[in-house]
């Protein structure tokens, strides 16, 4: 078993049993946080049983909360951290690293949380799982459920996820609803349900699951050589990642494995930033976006119920947000595919447009360390390529060399 100790409120500190099923502070409603005693911690024991074992999520079992002799695991986490120099040359900063979060087994950084979340589940008893999702979120929890032997429940906003990520939810078995309405709507209506039901809820608003996400840090740390970068940029939609990630790299100070922390950049897309909004305008409260719209179907939230605890990760980090239009998103998904090889989704794209933009503005030095973090894979989203890309030219044989025309010479 690991170190965890108890589930914490955020706003008014109670602490609950880890036993207890619950999701939300039932004094306030503040959002729960897993709390460890790190002074338990040998930090040169930690270090020396991580090395012994494969880069995964499950490497860091001491600081996770769910027995890891249950693991229902697919092999998510060991994701590669790719320095690209060409796209930072592009972009005119000093050494550029991509932490490609698509080459999870179901292609997105969700499965981290999920192989936690669902051992967790596991742990509880429970026979179904659910979650409302922009579409990563319902591929992963769906896939983790079939290899748990669980019934899955997912809500999506009909006719508003990428086609690759229903797909995948379908191809699990999952029973999928679409409701007419947006992500926010179904996130609140399977709130409820869960609430109602015994189905256990895998939205980020569910600290086990971020526990998962935090390894995204942990790993990082060691890929660079037990260092921490200068900054980790990353896209936010319901904001619960870069609240993950944040703690991931708080406890590596914490346990004094490292010396510093990263500024934790966060990118929304124009059209959905409600969160990034609310950090420019200097305002300590959300206001939500009733429409949100964006080509970044992954982020398209109006209301990111994880906004309290991503607005501590910049705060406390000293990190800063951004916000990017649609075509900046395309133009860097592009761009990250053809200097770099790594193809990923549009709402991943949003942190390498974020940090174009930021360097722009001179919020990132040019001789800083930067981890973007790209969140889901390109194939999730096929159709934003076909359409906001070059069309392939159909030609007959013999008609070959003349389409190539300057290709050739
Ligand atoms: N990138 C991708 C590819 C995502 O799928 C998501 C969230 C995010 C970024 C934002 O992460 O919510 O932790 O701030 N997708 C969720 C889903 C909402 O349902 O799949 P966040």
């Amino acid at each position: 078993m690991g170190l965890a100790k108890s589930l914490k409120c955020i706003e008014c500190s109670r602490t609950y049993s880890l036993d207890h099923v619950i999701y939300t502070c039932t004094s306030c409603g503040g959002l729960l946080d897993v709390v460890y005693d790190y002074s338990e911690v040998d930090a040169e024991r930690l270090r020396g049983l991580w090395a012994r074992r494969p880069m995964n999520v499950w490497r860091y079992q001491e600081l996770l909360p769910v027995n890891s002799a249950l693991a229902v695991s697919l092999g998510e986490g060991g994701t590669g951290l790719h320095r690209c120099d060409r796209l930072a040359q592009k972009l005119g900063v000093k050494e550029l690293y991509v932490k490609n979060e698509g080459e999870n087994p179901t292609g997105s950084f969700k499965d981290r949380g999920m192989t936690v979340g669902v051992t967790r589940a596991v742990e509880l008893g429970v026979k179904a799982t659910a979650c409302a999702s922009t579409g990563n979120t319902s591929a992963s929890l769906a896939a983790y459920s079939a290899k748990a032997g669980l019934t899955c429940v997912v809500l999506v906003p009909s006719g508003k996820i990428a086609r690759g990520k229903l797909v995948q939810a379908i191809a699990h078995g999952a029973k999928v609803l679409a409701i007419k309405g947006s992500f926010d709507d179904a996130l609140r209506e399977v709130r409820r349900l869960c609430e109602q039901r015994r189905l256990y809820l895998l939205n980020s608003i569910n600290p086990f699951r971020l526990e998962g996400q935090k390894t995204l840090a942990y790993e990082v740390f060691e890929q660079l050589g037990m260092k921490v970068p200068d900054r980790v940029v990353l896209p936010v939609g319901n904001a619960g990642n870069i609240s993950a990630i944040w703690k991931g790299f708080k406890e590596l100070r914490e346990i004094g494995l490292s010396e510093g922390a990263p500024k934790m950049m966060g990118v929304q897309a124009e059209g959905a930033s409600p969160f990034a909004s609310m950090i420019i305008e200097g305002r300590d409260k959300l206001k939500p976006v009733e429409k949100p719209e964006t080509v970044a179907s992954a982020i398209r939230i109006g209301f990111p119920v994880n906004w309290p605890k991503a607005r501590m990760a910049v705060v406390e980090s000293g990190g800063w947000v951004t916000i990017v239009s649609d075509k900046e998103i395309i133009k860097a998904q592009k761009d990250l595919a053809r200097l770099e090889g790594l193809f990923v989704e549009p709402a991943s794209a949003a942190s390498i447009a974020g940090l174009a933009k930021m360097l722009e503005e001179g919020l990132v030095d040019k001789d800083e360390t930067v981890v973007c973090v790209t969140t889901g894979h390109g194939l999730k989203d096929p159709d934003v390529v076909l359409k906001f890309y070059e069309e392939v030219v159909e030609v007959s044989p013999g008609e070959v060399e003349e389409a190539l025309g300057e290709v050739l010479a």
